[in-house]
């Protein structure tokens, strides 16, 4: 298949590249590399450097006639997303505007898109199902509700199909401190440098991590699906800031004890995902456990040093 993978130079989409290529799938990315690498590119992979806003991008999408787009580029950081939302909804609703057009137009059959499990469900006291209402409370969270919204519109209106990938809290190699699930590379780099490491709160907050390399599965099982359909992609159970603190520790060998300050304002105590209907319909579940894929994390920090 052709595919387009925009944001393929940052955390996630560099993976998700990485597993279409390696399935033998022709790969473009598209990424203005604002947060993205050219270190995290797929040698294998066309790569332009272009804003998804661009009106420029009708040349990718002419020469490329992709089968598939795979959407990953976006403005990821929930605070960001506070201080300046209208920037937010350019890149993550107007930028979503610009490729659903260019995907009529130049007749995509499908979009996969990453959307955001961790905003939208609130305090979980059960793991959250996607028929759950979503009631995102951070703008971040509202432009990627929103996109789902514009999803559908286009599906009922130009029948473009959709794949929307709810993801918990990815982490992984390449990741950045500055993303949804940054406390593990915030952690990693700490215990590197062997400095003191803060806990907001008690550290019982609880998070849904799903590591990347299963996140990049989901993409690949998400190419065959036919029908439009919306998946929870998480582990499907909470794991605590200390728990995290304590697997890094055992990894590491990290000796001092975490600081405890005082708990965020407005930060969830539980967010959990409910993976059965991925686990069912998409065929798709974790296959790395947390610890494994903290270790590999861990091993890539370090290496990279
Ligand atoms: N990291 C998580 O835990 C998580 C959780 C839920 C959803 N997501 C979603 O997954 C996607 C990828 O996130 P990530 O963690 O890999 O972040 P990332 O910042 O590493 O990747 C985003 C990529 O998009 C590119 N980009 C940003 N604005 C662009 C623009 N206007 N034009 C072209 N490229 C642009 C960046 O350069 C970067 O390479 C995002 O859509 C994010 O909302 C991430």
């Amino acid at each position: 298949m052709n595919i387009l993978v925009t944001g393929g130079a940052g955390f996630i989409g560099s993976h998700v590249a990485d597993e279409y290529i390696r399935m033998g799938h022709h790969v473009t990315v598209v990424d203005d590399l604002s947060t993205g690498k050219k270190k995290n590119l797929n040698p294998k992979a066309r790569f332009v450097k272009a804003d998804i806003q661009s009106p420029g991008l009708s040349r990718v999408f002419k020469q490329g006639r992709f089968d598939v787009v795979n959407h990953h580029a976006a403005q990821i950081d929930v605070r960001c997303s506070v201080i300046d939302p209208g920037a937010d909804a350019r890149i993550n609703i107007l930028g979503l505007l610009n490729i659903l057009e260019l995907s009529r137009i130049y007749k995509v059959r499908k979009i996969i898109f990453s959307a955001s499990g961790g905003t939208y469900y609130g305090e979980c006291s059960q793991p959250a199902r996607e028929s759950d209402r979503p009631f995102p409370l951070s703008p971040y969270g509202v432009s990627k509700l929103a996109s789902e919204y514009y999803l559908r519109a286009y599906e009922s209106l130009h029948g473009l199909i959709f794949t929307v990938l709810r993801y918990g809290n990815v982490f992984g190699p390449r990741q950045d401190p500055h993303g949804e699930a940054g406390v593990v590379s915030i952690f990693s780099q700490k215990i590197m440098a062997k400095k003191g490491l803060i806990i907001f709160g008690d550290g019982c907050q609880q998070r849904d991590y799903v590591y990347v390399k299963d996140v990049a599965k989901a993409n690949v099982l998400a190419l065959r699906e036919k029908k439009c359909n919306v998946y929870n992609i998480g582990m499907g159970r909470g794991v605590s800031v200390n728990q995290l603190f304590d697997a890094l520790k055992k990894i590491s060998g990290y000796k001092l004890d975490p600081i405890y300050q005082s708990l965020r304002a407005g930060e969830l105590f539980r967010s959990c995902l409910n993976i059965g209907k991925a686990k069912k319909q998409l065929k798709w579940q974790p296959r790395y456990g947390f610890v494994d894929g903290l270790r590999e994390t861990f091993e890539y920090i370090k290496n990279s040093k």
